[in-house]
This record gives C-alpha cells, structure tokens and sequence, in this order.
C-alpha cells in the first residue's frame, strides 16, 4: 500500500523532461502571462521577465533539483535531510527545521491548485461552447459570453466545473503518474506548440494588429515602476514552477545519471518560447479588436474567440477554437497534477497512508478552497482586503510564497549544504563532467545574486 512512486516515474529522459515541462507549461503561459503582460505595459515587462528567467530561474531550478534528487522522498524530508547534512557527516543542530520549507511548499502548491482550478474550469467551458460552435461570434457576443460566465447565474455551473477539474487531476495523481501522462506529453506539447504558432501568425494578420506588435517588441520605460520588477520576478517563478517544493518533488523521481543543468536549459526553453508566442497570439488580436490589453483574467477569454471568428473560414475556425482549448485544458492538466503531487507525496510518506487516501485529502482542501475563489467573483464578499478570494490566493502564493521559497531554498543550497554535496549532483554522481568555471558562476550567482535581487526586490514593494 504504501510504496512510493519513484520506479514508476520518469523512466526515460525525455519523459522526465516532457513532465516537468508539462508542470511548467500551463495556463501560467497562455493565460496569466499574457495578463500580467498587458496589465505591466508591455514589452518593458516582457523584458525584464526574460532576465529574471535566466539569472535566477535557472540556477534557482538547479537547486531545487539538487535538494529534491539528493533527498530523493518528499519535499519536507528532502529540505530536512538537505538542511542537517554537514560537510564531515555530522549533523547541523536544528537543521531538520528547513523541512518547514517542503510543508509550506505543500500548502502553497494546494493554494495556487484552487485558483488555477477556476481558469481551468472556464477553459473547461470554452470548450463545451467551442464544441457546440458558439465561441464564434461578433466581439459584442464575446464579451456578453464571458460576462455571464462570471455573473451570479453561472457562478455554481464555474464553482462545480473548478471541482470536476480538481477531481480529474485526483484521479490521475491516484495512479501515480503513468506513463500515459508521459506518452500524452510528448504529443500535446509539440501540437500545442503548432497551434500557437498557427494562432498567432493568424492573429497578427488582423486589421490593426502592428499596435499589438508595438506593444510587445517596443519597451517604453517610462512604465517600469517598482511593482512592474516584481511583478515580473514573481511570474517568472510561477511560469518555471519555482520555489514551492514542486520541481523538488519531481526532482525526487529523477534518476541520478541526468543532467540537470542541461534539464533546466530545456525546461525554460521550452516554458518561455510558449509564454512568448502566446504573446503574439493574444496582444495583436486584442488591439485590432479594441480589447484593452489590461482586461485583467478575462483577456484571453475576450480576444481568442475573435480571432477564431475573424482569422478563419468558419470551419476551419471552429475546428481550431475545439483543438485550442482541448489543448489548453489538457496543458493545465499537466501542470495541475503537478500541484496536487507535492503535498500528496508529504502527506503519503509522513502519514503513511496510502497514495489514494493521501491524494483525497489535499484534494477535498482543495475543492474547499477552489469553490471559494470561484464564487469570489459574483460574490466578492468573500474576499479579503477589498480583493476577491480568487487573487487572495494568487496573491499569498505568487507574490509571497514562491519568491520567499525560492530565497531560502538559494541560502539553503548555496550556503548551508555541504559544497561536495552540491558539485556531486551537478556533475550527475561523476556521469557528466563539470567545468570548474561553471561551477563557480552557479556558485556566485545562487550565494550573492538569487537572494540578494529577491530580498532587495520582495521588500522593495513592501515599503
Ligand atoms: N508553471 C505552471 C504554469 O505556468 C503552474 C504551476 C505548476 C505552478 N506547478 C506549480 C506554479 C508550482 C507555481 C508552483 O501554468
């Protein structure tokens, strides 16, 4: 009953790449991306997001690799055992308190799954109208469809459809992650790739799209104000999975031989060519048909559709609108299943209960929460602080959570683990070779750079 999954997963490379790519590609590029984009001005945003992603992205991915594979079980007993190890095998007094960090990273991650749910849920009924042929239409239609998405009527039809979301992801995290999951990423990245390239071309040929493109390639620096940096660094954290125990849990199932610098690399690639197209599938679209590009979550909602209806003959536009958001249900899958999985594993090994048992729980906290954040938009009550409970949790998790878990897990790596330990899993248990010069730009950057610009930046828009 209680074996864990680690022989089952990531069997192969690429099927370990396809799975933390599948976590980390997800509505965070197609849908908040694209938000945070037009709500941040622009181009200037876009800028900074991509250098937040290579200084810190990268190394901050690597460490967390490092704690998740060295540790190999859990997120709280990777970050326990990664935080009493010592250089000459004695233990560091109260190390075993860093596990706070994989216990927090378990109840952010079924945070972020409650609002994620509520998109996804939306994505889930774009694709029954899509399915029915009545996405199409002219942009008053458009708009008056999502209006009443999120108006009182339909509120408990987006509560139940965030459930039904977060159960399918039960049942799959349940199994263990099979290799159907596997097999499925290796064919829905690549077609979503293909289909993004497809909407975007199509996108920019509308009538008025070169504001579009202005406000993606021209930054105008006069918009960067303190909250568009960090704004920009918390995305970059949500867009790679980064600084919750996520990629540590995945990390866990990772066998010892794999790169994971390289793995990085391509995982990045990978989440930030599909943020970017989805830039140019969204922006040109929402300028040539008047929708402003600070239209906040509803944005992909409102300007997709039109391309659909505008871009294509209307066939070709239907079987397009069903294919894009099937896939955009199935890429949220990917990254759900992600979420549910760290504190699953915390809850399974700690508890020792069974996977099922361990999945349920933190999927009916979830279900709980998720409800909430859905009925926050028709009933803003709900909320706190004068927000709704929806960007409550987006806001706890993304601008709190991720970049303080991503702080101390560069202290924890960087400073406190033993240096050999570090170098080891770098250079994959001596299967890959490391140069010396590399080791030491990781080094510095993960020691002085990681933490010093998400301290200076975190309590920057604090005062
Ligand atoms: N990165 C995913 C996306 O872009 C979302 C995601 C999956 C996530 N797992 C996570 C975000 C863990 C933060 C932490 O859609």
């Amino acid at each position: 009953m209680n074996k864990t999954i680690k022989t089952a997963t990531f069997a192969t490379t690429i099927g370990m790449i396809l799975a933390t790519a599948g976590s980390a590609v997800g509505l965070g590029n197609i849908w908040r991306f694209p938000t945070m984009t037009g709500e941040n001005g622009g181009a200037a945003f876009i800028f900074i997001y991509m250098i937040f992603n290579v200084v810190i992205g990268l190394v901050g991915m690597m460490a967390e690799f490092i704690v998740g594979r060295s540790g190999g079980a859990n997120s709280v007993t990777a970050y326990a055992k990664a935080g009493r190890e010592l250089a000459d095998g004695k233990v560091r007094k109260y190390g075993e308190l860093w596990g706070i960090f994989g216990a927090l990273g378990g109840l952010g991650t079924a945070l972020i799954l409650s609002f994620y749910s509520v998109i996804a849920g939306w994505c889930v009924y774009y694709l029954y109208k899509a399915l029915k042929g009545e996405v199409l239409g002219s942009p008053e239609e458009i708009e008056a469809t999502f209006g009443a998405l999120v108006s009182t009527d339909y509120s408990w039809i987006c509560c139940l459809l965030a459930i039904l979301f977060t159960a399918s992801t039960y049942f799959i995290v349940a199994r263990g992650i099979e290799k159907g999951i596997e097999k499925a990423s290796k064919l829905m990245v690549p077609l979503l790739f293909i289909l993004l390239i497809i909407l975007s071309v199509a996108s920019c040929m509308l009538p008025g799209a070169g504001k579009g493109l202005e406000f993606l390639l021209m930054p105008d620096i006069s918009k960067v104000t303190w909250k568009t940096v960090y704004e920009a660094m918390s995305h970059s954290f949500f867009s790679l999975s980064l600084g919750i125990a996520c990629l540590c849990t995945y990390a866990s199932y990772m066998k010892k031989d794999i790169n994971l610098a390289k793995a990085a690399v391509q995982i990045a690639c990978i989440d930030i060519g599909v943020a970017i197209i989805a830039g140019f599938m969204i922006f040109p679209a929402a300028f040539s048909v008047g929708v402003s590009p600070d239209s906040g979550p509803s944005l992909i909602f409102l300007t997709l559709p039109n391309v659909f209806t505008n871009a294509f003959p209307s066939t070709i536009g239907y079987c397009i609108a069903v294919l894009f958001y099937f896939l955009l249900v199935l890429a949220a899958l990917t990254s759900t299943i992600s979420m549910l999985e760290v504190g699953t594993v915390v809850i399974e090994q700690k508890l020792r209960l069974s996977r099922s048992v361990a999945a349920a729980i933190v999927t009916l906290f979830c279900c709980v929460m998720g409800s909430l954040c859905s009925l926050s938009f028709a009933y803003p009550e709900i909320g706190l602080a004068g927000t709704t409970f929806f960007d409550n949790c987006d806001y706890i998790t993304a601008k709190f959570m991720l970049p303080i878990g991503g702080f101390f897990t560069a202290i924890l790596v960087g400073w406190l683990m033993p240096k050999e330990k570090v170098i080891n899993e770098l250079a994959s248990h001596g299967t890959v070779n490391v140069k010396p010069l590399h080791v030491n730009i990781f080094f510095f950057l993960l020691r002085f750079v990681c933490p010093i610009c998400v301290a200076v930046i975190f309590i920057g828009q604090l005062i």
